[in-house]
Order: structure tokens, then C-alpha cells, then sequence
């Protein structure tokens, strides 16, 4: 695993904004797997603005999200279809027939996931899936205890998860307690991996990333077993790595 430690999450934000457009700019027609929550709001940004520039074309771009929740549409503001659409999509050249989100109102939910698997693999398979991190190891909404050779399927939330995830709600209640989320195979199989994560919360689910056992039990852990794996940090965020 390579580690990039930067002085701010604003630094880091561009690390891994310029991480994606490199990786455009030398494969227009790049799959990604993208992410939603805090943490890469910034990095959107900053491809957002890059597109503006010209510095990055997502004209020819395929795009898969990690996760949806179970029970709410696209046109839900607290969708992850509706995030993406919000901080990315709405603002850059992508064609959105080429991006794709896990359907949350599936009607027949085990259907759905093996299809998106199988549109992922016809799409040629992830070149760079970005990834955000879980205070308590969690990679998309793989929750500790998550089987390594896991694929796209229903999951339950955990507690902490969706009081995590309340904030993006008006009242806890309202947050979905189930969610559809690519496996940790799925995420392994991307030919490259960038993780970004900033804040001090994040130091201990950092740390035992990176240093502490591999294992199911920390999912981000199993990153470690993949060969091209980029992780981005604030300095708060490796404040607890010794
Ligand atoms: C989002 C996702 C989650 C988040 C993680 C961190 O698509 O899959 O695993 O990356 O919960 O969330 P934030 O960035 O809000 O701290």
C-alpha cells in the first residue's frame, strides 16, 4: 500500500482529484467506481473545476457507485443517485447513460445485484474505484464480519453506521437500516484502489488498516491483500500510525 500523508484534507482532496484525472488522461474511457458520504465532496470539487478548465474530459467515462440504500429512489435527495448527481455529475461533461448507482426499489434485489455485477465486468471492469472509510473499518457498506470473497448484495446497516449516516437525514429514523453494496471481492477485483481519508476521527480506523491484523473483522484491512493500492491522508487522519 502506498500512503500519501498531506497537510490538510483540502491537500489531500487534490491528491486524489488529480489521481482521477491522471488516470483519465491516460485512459479516456476509464471505468470508475465511485463513492458518496463527507469525505470526497472536496475532491469532486476539484474535478468539477479541473473539467472547467479542460483539464479532464469525462466524455468517455463509465462510472459505478459502491452503494445505494434499500427504499429510496433516485429522486430521494438522501440517495446516493441523488448525491452523485449533486456534487459530480450535474457539473461535468459525463454522459449519465454511462453512470450507474445500485437501484434501491428493485424489485427483485438478488437479481439486481448480479446484474450490476455483470455490467461491471462487460463495462471491462473498475480501472480506479475510490473509497472512503468507516469509523469502524467499513469499505462501501461492508461492515466488519463481511465474507473477502463477498460480491454486490443486500446488507444490513449496523447501528453505528446509521447513526453515522443520520446527519445527512433530518431525524434518525428516517435513515435506511438496509443498503445494497458492492462486496470486498467486488472492490479487489478494481485494478486500482485510492482510499482517501482525513480527520481525527478516522485515525484509529486508519491505523488498523494499515498497521493492525488483516483480517474480515476491519474490512479496510483486507486493501492490504491488493497490489495497487493508493490510501490519501490528512495529517490528522495518520495521527494515530506509529
Ligand atoms: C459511501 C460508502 C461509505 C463511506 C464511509 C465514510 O459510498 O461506501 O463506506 O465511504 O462510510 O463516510 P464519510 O466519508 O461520510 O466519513
Amino acid at each position: 500500500i502506498e500512503t500519501i500523508v498531506q497537510a490538510d484534507a483540502e491537500q489531500a482532496s487534490r491528491t486524489v482529484a488529480q489521481l482521477i484525472a491522471d488516470q483519465i488522461g491516460r485512459k479516456g474511457d476509464s471505468v470508475l467506481g465511485l463513492a458518496t458520504g463527507g469525505t470526497p465532496v472536496q475532491a469532486y470539487r476539484q474535478l468539477i473545476e479541473m473539467n472547467r478548465r479542460g483539464e479532464v474530459d469525462f466524455s468517455a467515462v463509465t462510472s459505478f457507485n459502491l452503494d445505494e440504500y434499500i427504499g429510496l429512489d433516485g429522486a430521494h435527495p438522501q440517495s446516493f443517485r441523488a448525491f452523485m448527481n449533486e456534487h459530480l455529475f450535474d457539473h461535468v461533461n459525463i454522459d449519465r447513460a454511462r453512470t450507474f448507482v445500485p437501484d434501491g426499489c428493485a424489485d427483485d434485489v438478488a437479481a439486481h445485484c448480479a446484474k450490476y455485477e455483470s455490467m461491471i465486468d462487460a463495462a471491462g471492469g473498475i480501472d480506479l474505484q475510490l473509497l472512503g472509510l468507516g469509523h469502524n473499518g467499513h469499505i462501501a457498506f461492508n461492515e466488519p464480519g463481511s465474507p473477502r470473497d463477498s460480491r454486490t448484495r443486500q446488507v444490513d446497516l449496523t447501528p453505528q453506521t446509521i447513526q453515522q449516516n443520520a446527519r445527512f437525514f433530518d431525524s434518525i429514523d428516517e435513515v435506511p437500516c438496509h443498503a445494497i453494496t458492492m462486496g470486498i471481492a467486488t472492490i479487489l477485483a478494481a485494478r486500482r484502489i485510492v482510499m482517501l481519508a482525513t480527520g481525527k476521527g478516522k485515525a484509529e480506523a486508519v491505523a488498523r488498516m494499515l498497521q493492525g491484523p488483516i483480517g474480515e473483522d476491519h474490512p479496510a484491512s483486507l486493501l492490504r491483500r491488493h497490489d495497487h493500492v493508493t490510501v490519501v491522508l490528512d495529517n490528522a487522519a495518520a495521527g494515530a500510525l506509529h
